[in-house]
């Protein structure tokens, strides 16, 4: 019985993968996961479970600031292995202690399910920290494939030691589910601070999600956009709403809301006693890099006043009064059952479900980091616009009509292709039509 929400796109990948002779395909293999613990990641578990996955061979851990108890009880009531990273006792950067936690997994999973086991293992993983702690000695004796859907993760990933499909610079990735991340991004900020005046709005990090950023924000009527880029490139491309800026200065004194959008450490401490007034600083990558040396300035101060890393940081330095949403955390992460609605981020987790399909079948791919089979993406788009035709006035016609070129997805979507003919077949046999995409366009 389904105990997550439905999910057509899902549905419709599930449906392909049987209709093509892949019905049982997760079958036999354990997944080693780190996931946030959200709604719409309930669903995609029951997806693999459908295909053939056994629900005790799924290995979850969750990453704390995001993990929703409602999904864990879920998970953990039909079989999964599923746990939520520790709490430290002091505070420390996420990632670090959290790469104990994913050490800690890999221990039991070893110990508990691969000590002699011959069984294919797919790492599902958000971050990089799954994929990098993988045991040599199980690489060495049995296959192990990976998918990896943050471009955090992927950095960290000098050389594949086995299949890494990559859905975190997929062509829809980037351009589609960036308009949809931005849009919650901007909801849940006005949500948590119902106060904030959000005059002036400023950007740091000018690439898939923080140019989807100023265009939310434009569209919403905001005129007073500020963006730096460490790639002049990026924002010199943004068009007439947004004010490029030369360096990071010139964003923190003109706007009062502050966007990191660079999944990169900001050294901005030195500066901010210059400017005076208030100011609010809001994460929208992943875990809590961007601000963590403020972070790590303040605890460093209050040690006494860690509870729980999401709470909302006061910081002043000289007069200017900071307050740093959910700890530095991302905005949108923040324990509710969804980051992005479900309705639209099943678009991200079909492109997950996808890219475990494009492990499993494409049995030939090397030791690389592999692109996402334009198919499959184009099957995801068609999908979603089939069982959510009102979706397409979110995006302008533009943006969509690339999509009818696979060379064009392939092109944008990472220098390795990642066509493989078995699954083309599956998802260029099913995708539904006229397509979607290209009657929008
Ligand atoms: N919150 C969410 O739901 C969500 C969803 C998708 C991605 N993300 C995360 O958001 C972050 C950004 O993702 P993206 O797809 O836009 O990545 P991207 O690589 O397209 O963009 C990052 C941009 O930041 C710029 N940059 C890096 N360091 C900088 C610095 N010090 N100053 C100014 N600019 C700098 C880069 O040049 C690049 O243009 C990643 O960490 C990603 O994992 C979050």
């Amino acid at each position: 019985m389904t105990q997550s929400p439905l999910l057509p796109v899902l549905d419709d990948i599930t449906d392909a993968l049987a209709a093509s002779g892949h019905g049982s395909l997760c079958e036999g293999a354990v997944f080693v996961c780190v996931q946030h613990l959200l709604d719409s990641t309930g669903s995609m578990i029951e997806a693999l479970i459908r295909l053939g996955a056994r629900p005790s061979d799924i290995f979850i851990l969750g990453k704390r600031y995001s993990s929703s108890p409602e999904v864990l009880d879920r998970l953990r009531s039909i079989g999964v292995q599923v746990s939520d990273a520790g709490r430290p006792n002091r505070w420390q950067e996420f990632g670090k202690t959290f790469d104990g936690d994913v050490r800690r997994m890999w221990e039991h999973v070893m110990e508990s399910r691969l000590r002699d086991s011959q069984s294919p293992v797919v790492v599902l993983d958000d971050g990089g920290h799954c994929i990098l702690h993988t045991p040599k000695q199980l690489v060495s004796r049995t296959r192990v494939v990976s998918v990896e859907q943050t471009t955090s993760g992927l950095k960290k990933i000098a050389r594949a030691r086995f299949p890494v499909i990559n859905v975190a610079s997929s062509a829809v990735k980037r351009y589609v589910e960036a308009p949809l991340v931005a849009e919650t991004v901007l909801a849940k900020t006005l949500a948590s601070v119902p106060d904030l005046p959000m005059r002036s709005i400023g950007i740091i990090g000018f690439g898939s999600i923080g140019a989807a950023l100023a265009s939310s924000a434009a569209a919403k009527g905001n005129k007073r956009i500020f963006a730096f880029d460490t790639d002049p490139v990026k924002v010199g491309s943004s068009g007439s709403s947004v004010h490029c800026c030369g360096n990071l200065s010139e964003v923190l004194k003109n706007a009062d809301v502050i966007f990191g959008c660079t999944g990169e450490n900001l050294e901005i401490a030195r500066q901010l006693p210059t400017l005076g007034g208030k100011k609010v600083l809001v994460s929208c990558s992943s875990e809590d890099r961007e601000f963590h040396t403020l972070v790590q300035q303040f605890y460093k101060n209050n040690l006494i006043a860690f509870s729980e890393y999401e709470a909302d940081i006061p910081l002043k330095y000289g007069p200017t009064e900071i307050r740093l949403l959910r700890g530095g955390f991302p905005i949108n992460f923040d324990h509710s059952p969804e980051s992005v609605p479900n309705e639209d981020i099943q678009v991200t987790r079909g492109l997950l479900l996808g890219a475990v399909s494009q492990a499993l079948v494409c049995s030939e791919t090397p030791a690389v980091i592999c692109n996402l089979d334009p198919s499959l993406q184009r099957f995801v788009l068609d999908s979603w616009f089939g069982a959510h035709p009102e979706k397409l006035q979110k995006f302008q016609p533009e943006l969509l009509s690339p999509f009818s070129a696979p060379d064009w997805i392939e092109r944008e979507s990472g220098p390795h292709p990642g066509t493989c003919e078995g699954l083309s077949r599956v998802f260029r046999a099913r995708r539904q039509s006229p397509s979607a995409v290209v009657a929008h366009a």
